[in-house]
């Protein structure tokens, strides 16, 4: 069968290769992939800058944003032929630590969890999967192939949980939101927040277009311009670009007692001039907190199934902005000003 493989940290090393069919040890249901969708991590491994292929491989099938067909499974295990899944990403370590043991993967002490598609794990870019039961999850028959929105759903699913969390140390009743980013992962937060009932404000540097459109389908304010201007003081500030200024900025921009979650994985080696001073201050005075958040649990994920089963179909199926054939799947990587999630079309 097909599939898009890379050797990890090589870059220009995609392509679409012809790859044995899933082991059974692999797990007792085999899944069909429909599509899988593509993100800046995915970019990364493909510049040859992230990635590790499977022990004793040398390369890594891609993708871990899947949605896909059960083609079999197991009576015992509530799943049936035609149900539609998407894929677990990551899967907790062998020791396993503490975290992994209570099943909080997304929180693995050692180092040693996988990631399909990213981290020793192969992916969900070929035409066939196998996973345990418990390593998948169902999503509503209704969203179909839009479901391909679940992985990165769950990672907002988790951060809006830390934030909740956090406020509610203390006797909590926010109001407004910023978020930072009008990407796929910072326009599902957005999402997620207007579900909320919040105030939601996104920030981006996109003057017209999709983005601003998106974000007042959503019922939330569109922002460009410097993140201080936006909104006085928000009670919760999610940094969805990665950017290192941002961040530091989005430190600095949350009111008191607020929370800012960095949802973004940065580039490292850049430095950023700013008020230490200032910022530990205004942390200190406004007892304001910054949490950093990665990946997702099955708890994640089934609050992001619930979260999608909710959003208008319209609006989610506008964030799929394009669908590349497998054959052309060198187009999915390459990422244009107006796009929002592209995604590789595996089966009609
Ligand atoms: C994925 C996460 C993963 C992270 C780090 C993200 O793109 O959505 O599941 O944990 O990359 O590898």
């Amino acid at each position: 069968m097909k599939a898009v493989t890379v050797t990890p940290r090589t870059a220009g090393s995609s392509e679409l290769a012809e790859v044995p069919e899933p082991d059974e040890s692999e797990g007792s249901v085999l899944v069909e992939t429909l599509a899988v969708g593509v993100c800046g991590t995915d970019m990364e491994i493909v510049r040859g800058d992230y990635g590790w292929a499977p022990p004793g491989h040398d390369r890594l099938v891609l993708g871990h944003e899947s949605i896909g067909r059960v083609l079999d499974a197991p009576s015992a295990s509530g799943l049936a032929a035609g149900d539609l899944v998407v894929g677990i990403v990551r899967r907790p370590d062998p020791v396993p630590c503490y975290s992994c043991a209570a099943g909080e993967w997304d929180a693995c002490r050692n180092g040693q969890y996988t990631e399909h598609g990213i981290k020793q794990l192969d992916g969900f870019m070929r035409e066939r999967w196998r996973a345990a039961p418990d390593a998948m999850v169902s999503v509503d028959p209704g969203l179909g192939r839009l479901g391909v929105l679940l992985e990165p759903t769950t990672v907002v699913a988790k951060a809006w949980e830390e934030i909740e969390r956090i406020g509610g140390r203390q006797t909590w009743q926010p109001k407004t939101a910023l978020v930072v980013g009008a990407g796929p992962i910072g326009l599902l937060a957005a999402l997620l927040g207007v579900e909320r009932g919040l105030e939601v404000h996104v920030v981006d540097q996109m003057e017209s277009g999709l983005k601003p459109d998106l974000v007042h389908a959503l019922g939330a304010t569109y922002h460009t311009g410097r993140l201080s201007g936006v909104l006085a003081g928000p009670d919760v500030v999610i940094e969805c670009t990665g950017v290192p200024r941002l961040v530091f900025d989005a430190a600095s921009a949350v009111g008191v007692g607020g929370v800012v979650c960095l949802t973004g994985v940065s580039p490292t080696g850049v430095r950023v001039d700013t008020d230490g001073g200032s910022l530990a201050r205004s942390m200190v005075l406004g007892n304001t907190c910054v949490v950093g958040s990665v990946n997702a649990n099955a708890r994640h994920y089934r609050a992001g199934a619930d979260a999608l089963a909710r959003a208008d179909r319209d609006w989610l199926s506008r964030l799929v902005t394009r669908s590349v054939p497998l054959d052309r799947f060198s187009d999915a990587f390459e990422h244009g000003p107006e796009d929002v999630k592209v995604v590789l079309e595996l089966a009609r």
